[in-house]
């Protein structure tokens, strides 16, 4: 069986930042606006006033310090409170295949290879821009790379499962390189006008390049093994399925957006991810105490803290255990290859390190890379 590498990796970070202070200025403008306008039904008590939201909160609760967004001024707009992306024409580029690859190129020039080369483009995220062509196809021909191309979805965990598609192929010699790409616009499919999730996600694209062995001119990391697991909840769900009309009535259709039962989410997923890990390292024979490096999807600070010290068995220094929550938000599949891709240096050859996400199926997938 062939041997599979990590020779690239790359991040495309959006244009524009968004601060906690800035998000909780509009939102509560928004607030503002939506209770003048509802006076009468919420003095009646027909409607619920809305309540303000803050930043001292938000950092509490989820470690996030602001986000990164591909169009800041429609979401921070309280009249509108959602991003402008304008339907591009057919024959212009789509925004997740542009921002997939920008990561990509920056993952090819790290491992020295031609687009050209490459055998396979997965393009795993927790949306996609539309049903067909394949998203992947796209971006195969915005790149010129070779091969086949197709779109798989396993929400948060779309990254991890994407690099064992991948890796299993090239175990099996059916193909040599492979590009698995994750550009997520979160910010299409989050409500902006929910006090309780807001503040939760941003926008990014990232790229994890797969190589055989035998081919590899810039290994970085030997994949040592990989696991994937899933569990049906409906916890957290989007139903913007192409059975619904499009929501351009947004105020009655909620439920085409990203929904969650976050306190639920935080109790179940957190054994389901820990007890996932330990089992995977015991199977392998790998001692979960000697990992060097933890590479966390990144959902929510206080979740990734607990996980850390569950697998470590001890508190994990910020050097083990990198957090990008602050900067980046909740990027979806992208989080832990984030945390990878510009936390990947410093370690010695030989040493372990652990990529893991989890989210929506719930789904949990981990990696255990070896560094060269
Ligand atoms: N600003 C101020 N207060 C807020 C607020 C906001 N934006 N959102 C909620 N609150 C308030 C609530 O009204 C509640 O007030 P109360 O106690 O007076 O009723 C209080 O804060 C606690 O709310 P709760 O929703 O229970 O917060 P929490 O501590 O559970 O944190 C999450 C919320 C979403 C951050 C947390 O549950 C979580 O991280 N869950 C996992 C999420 C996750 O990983 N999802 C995966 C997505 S892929």
């Amino acid at each position: 069986m062939q041997e599979v590498v990590i020779s690239g990796t790359g991040v495309f970070t959006p244009p524009h930042s968004i601060s906690n202070d800035e998000l909780v200025e509009a939102f509560n403008a928004y607030v503002d606006l939506y209770n003048a306008k509802h006076l009468a039904e919420i003095a009646s008590g027909e409607v619920e006033a809305k309540t303000y939201s803050s930043s001292d909160f938000i950092y509490a609760a989820s470690g996030i310090e602001s986000r990164f967004v591909m169009e800041k001024a429609g979401i921070l707009d309280p009249t509108r409170m959602c991003p402008r992306y304008d339907p591009r024409p057919d024959d212009q580029p789509s925004m997740m295949a542009e921002m997939a690859r920008e990561a990509a190129q920056v993952a090819l020039a790290e491992a020295e290879i031609d687009a050209a080369d490459i055998d396979l483009i997965l393009c795993a995220a927790s949306n996609m821009e539309r049903a067909y062509p394949a998203m992947a196809v796209e971006i195969q021909a915005l790149l010129g790379a070779g091969g086949f191309a197709f779109d798989m979805n396993v929400a948060c965990s779309s990254a991890t499962f994407g690099i064992q598609t991948a890796a299993d192929m090239i175990k099996s010699g059916s193909i040599q390189r492979a590009l698995v790409l994750c550009p997520e616009i979160t910010s299409g499919h989050l409500e902006w006008r929910d006090r309780d999730c807001h503040f939760i996600f941003g926008d990014v694209a990232t790229a994890v390049l797969l190589e055989a062995a035998d081919v590899a001119k810039r290994p970085q990391f030997k994949l040592r093994s990989t696991r994937c697991a899933t569990r049906f909840s409906n916890n957290i769900r989007n139903n913007n399925g192409f059975l619904r009309r499009a929501h351009d009535q947004m105020e009655d259709r909620r439920d085409m957006q990203f929904m969650q039962n976050g306190r639920k989410v935080f109790k179940e997923v957190l054994p389901l991810v820990s007890d996932h890990i330990a089992k995977h390292l015991e199977d392998e024979g790998h001692d979960a105490t000697g990992l060097k490096r933890l590479w966390l999807h990144q959902a929510n600070k206080t979740m990734n803290d607990y996980i850390g010290r569950k697998v470590l068995g001890r508190v994990p220094t910020p050097e083990e255990q990198p957090n990008i929550l602050k900067d980046y938000a909740n990027t979806s599949s992208a989080g832990s290859i984030i945390a990878f891709a510009q936390n990947k240096d410093g370690l010695s050859a030989g040493d372990l390190g652990l990529i893991c996400s989890f989210g929506a199926g719930y789904s949990v997938g981990s990696v255990v890379v070896e560094a060269l």
